[in-house]
């Protein structure tokens, strides 16, 4: 499916999180479409992780105001490794903590299958091997990594049981896959093995205590008084930021600019642009979510100077899709 965020199901089915629930909930994965699972932890919201259609489609059921990079969840260390690298720092927490309420940002690996938007465009990839049955053998019959931040509507709080993600998401979804109460109901815990000292980006199931046990000293963090917006002013700057100078709302192109388009909106001089790309001719912001990250690297790819973008309404996903393009045209 293309555009799953076009084809939001009337009604939310509640799979049992038996043999044929999960292969059930495998198979929608697989199609394109938004499970929310249980983990040890809360429910997550999960799409396919390597599908940026499927990952627009998570932020667009969420209402999310900005693209936060969004934890992937993997069956076992393995997996984790493939998309992840691994220092010496993450791979004793993963031996300590996985499966478990601990998340791994590490630097993503060059073969890495999560897609850019599903990490805001970072070079980082946040990892998570969940502690529940359920979500272990959903993850198992899947294959791929599986993005998950907390089943629940934006500024609302995270869901430990089926029916809060109902409250929340029914109709938005495909299906939760029910499994019960979820046993820490507290979010895991966020440590970056970016080299030097691990830092706690977000405090979680797994304590201070215990991280320090393990690695011999006390993490630094979390920075900033918000913890579920980690990426403090440092780590913004390493967002995904083009070489060329972006232009928001732009109504008419320089020759040699690059053009980003939405819709069948046209600013004057667009046929002299050196580069254009149409983040979706039908001005669907989901769509334009998932091509976001792509068609940056693409039209930065030109060579152009400035990169040059058409209006896009900041409803829904355009918010999002703004927040990220404002970024990028930030100076630095
Ligand atoms: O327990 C949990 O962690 C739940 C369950 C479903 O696994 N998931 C969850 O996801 O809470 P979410 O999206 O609400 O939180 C993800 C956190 C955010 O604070 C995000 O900023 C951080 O992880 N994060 C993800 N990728 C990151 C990255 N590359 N760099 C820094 N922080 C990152
Ligand atoms: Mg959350």
């Amino acid at each position: 499916m293309s555009n799953p965020g076009s084809t939001v199901p009337a009604e939310t089915r509640l799979l049992t999180a038996d043999a044929a629930g999960i292969a059930e909930a495998a198979a929608l994965l697989r199609a394109g479409r938004l499970v929310a699972f249980p983990t040890e932890t809360v429910y997550g919201l999960g799409g396919d992780a390597t599908d940026p259609n499927a990952v627009a489609a998570i932020y667009a059921a969420k209402a999310r105001p900005s693209f936060n990079p969004l934890i992937s969840h993997v069956p076992d260390a393995g997996a984790a490794r493939a998309q992840g690298v691994f220092g010496e720092e993450a791979n004793r927490l993963a031996e300590a903590f996985w499966p478990g309420p601990l998340t791994l940002v590490v630097p993503a690996s060059a073969g890495t299958r999560v897609c850019e938007l599903a990490r805001a465009g970072l070079p980082s990839v946040a990892l998570r091997v969940p502690g529940s049955e359920p979500a272990r053998a959903l993850l198992a019959a899947f294959g791929r990594p599986v993005a998950g931040p907390s089943a629940n509507r934006s500024g609302r709080v995270s869901p430990t049981r089926a029916a809060h993600v109902l409250e929340d998401l029914n109709g938005r979804i495909a299906a939760v896959l029910d499994g019960g109460d979820t046993r820490v109901g507290l979010e895991s815990t966020v440590v970056a093995c970016l080299g030097g000292r691990a830092r706690l980006l977000r405090p979680g199931g797994i304590t201070r205590e215990r991280l320090r046990d393990v690695l011999g000293y006390d993490l630094e963090g979390p920075e900033a008084a918000d913890t579920h917006t980690p990426v403090g002013p440092g780590l913004l700057a390493s967002h995904y930021a083009p070489n060329a100078a972006v232009r928001l709302d732009a109504m008419r192109i320089a020759p040699g600019e690059a053009l980003m388009l939405f819709g069948d909106f046209r600013p004057e001089g667009h046929d002299a642009a050196r580069a254009v790309v149409n983040l979706s001719e039908a001005g669907d912001a989901t769509e334009a979510a998932a091509r976001l990250f792509g068609a940056l690297r693409d039209l930065d790819a030109s060579g152009a100077a400035t990169i040059a973008v058409a209006p896009i309404p900041s409803e829904g996903l355009g918010e999002a899709i703004r927040d990220r393009l404002g970024r990028a045209a930030a100076p630095r």
